[in-house]
């Protein structure tokens, strides 16, 4: 388990920080800071007994998989940690604050329901620190958009867990690996925050395609973490070509681990981490910045709502997060982020 992430992160690092060759920065961090900053990913959880940033019964839209306090979950320590970073301290979370920064702006989380384990976090985050202020939450074709008329900041998700097109062809699902031109609401967001892994890993019923095309040719399958890494490249061309990057800021969610014991996690072969090290060339020219949650969260094995997903109904959840939980985390890095660079 612990090897794929590293193999997953390896990759990204060198997807999204290939046209930053020039810089170093620990979080893989584009072109546009200058000054060194403080790398987030490396620290450790400590109890803080003003955690958590919410409480789940004051954020009336948080979808009840997430509710683990509702769902019955009994203990309440996952609660109370706080991430500590090693060599600096995350800015703390100032909803307001985020609020005014934002003012105007589109922020659109993309991915699976990890995206939308991190878009509630924050929508639950910013709900808290203005209760008062008026929101809405439409849904509509995919698209869900929460609305803070006050700020004029909408705060969207949406559903798309391969990023790459799939589409039917006569009744047979084909994942195309080297395009991205069915429709996507990204064009245009002022800032973007896409995640992609888990889907990649299915097999059987639960695999959302049924073949996979690369240019020409079609396969029944391949491995896996090549398949991401050409998805990837499409990706990462398609940011290059359609982002204008003085209007938006793009982010990659890094890998959010899953600890469930089944054989979701299927070993990378050594020889394909090489490979992927000597293989990937992206020709990124847009700045992207990696939030690195692989390790932190790998760190958090009780913060999943295990059989307090889902109302208790859908048996052992060890890949989502309970909220408040982890994705907050993560949004406090966004946070961070946002605050670093403009
Ligand atoms: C993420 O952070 C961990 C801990 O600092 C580090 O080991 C890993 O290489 C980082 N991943 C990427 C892709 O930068
Ligand atoms: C709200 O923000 C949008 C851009 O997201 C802008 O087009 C619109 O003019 C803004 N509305 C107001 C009332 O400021
Ligand atoms: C779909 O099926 C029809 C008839 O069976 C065939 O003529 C057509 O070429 C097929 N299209 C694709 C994209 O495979």
């Amino acid at each position: 388990m612990g090897a794929t992430a590293a193999g997953i992160a390896l990759l990204m690092l060198l997807c999204l920080g290939q046209a930053h060759g020039d810089h170093h920065y620990p979080n893989g961090v584009g072109g546009a800071v200058k000054e060194k900053k403080c790398d987030y990913s490396q620290g450790r959880w400590v109890y803080s007994s003003s955690y958590p940033l919410y409480k789940s019964s004051d954020c009336p839209f948080l979808q009840s998989e997430f509710d683990c306090q509702k769902n019955g979950r009994p203990d309440n320590l996952y609660l109370k940690l706080r991430w500590q970073p090693t060599s600096c301290n995350l800015p703390s979370f100032n909803g307001i604050d985020f609020l005014r920064r934002n003012r105007g702006k589109r922020i659109m989380f993309v991915g699976d329901s990890l995206s939308l384990n991190q878009w509630q976090s924050l929508t639950c985050m910013l709900h808290t620190a203005v209760p008062k202020a008026a929101y809405s939450l439409r849904t509509w074709q995919g698209l869900s958009t929460f609305k803070f008329p006050a700020y004029n900041v909408s705060l969207m998700l949406w559903r798309d867990a391969l990023l790459v097109d799939l589409v039917n062809k006569n009744g047979t699902r084909v994942l195309k690996l080297d395009s991205i031109n069915s429709p996507k609401p990204w064009k245009g967001v002022d800032v973007l925050i896409f995640n992609s892994w888990h889907w990649w890993l299915h097999t059987g019923r639960q695999q959302p395609w049924d073949v996979l095309q690369y240019k020409r040719n079609t396969f029944k399958d391949m491995n896996r973490l090549i398949a991401y890494k050409l998805a990837l490249t499409t990706w990462a061309r398609w940011i290059d070509s359609n982002i204008d990057s003085s209007k938006t800021q793009v982010f990659f969610q890094g890998i959010s681990p899953d600890h469930s014991s089944g054989s979701d996690w299927n070993e990378p072969k050594a020889s394909c981490r090489g490979q992927t090290r000597a293989q990937v060339l992206s020709h990124m020219s847009k700045p992207v910045y990696l939030l690195n949650v692989t390790s932190l969260s790998q760190l958090r094995k009780d913060g999943h709502p295990s059989i307090y997903g889902y109302g208790g109904k859908r048996g052992n959840d060890c890949s989502h997060w309970c909220l408040p939980g982890v994705p907050d985390t993560w949004n406090q890095l966004l946070y961070a982020s946002l605050i670093h660079e403009i």
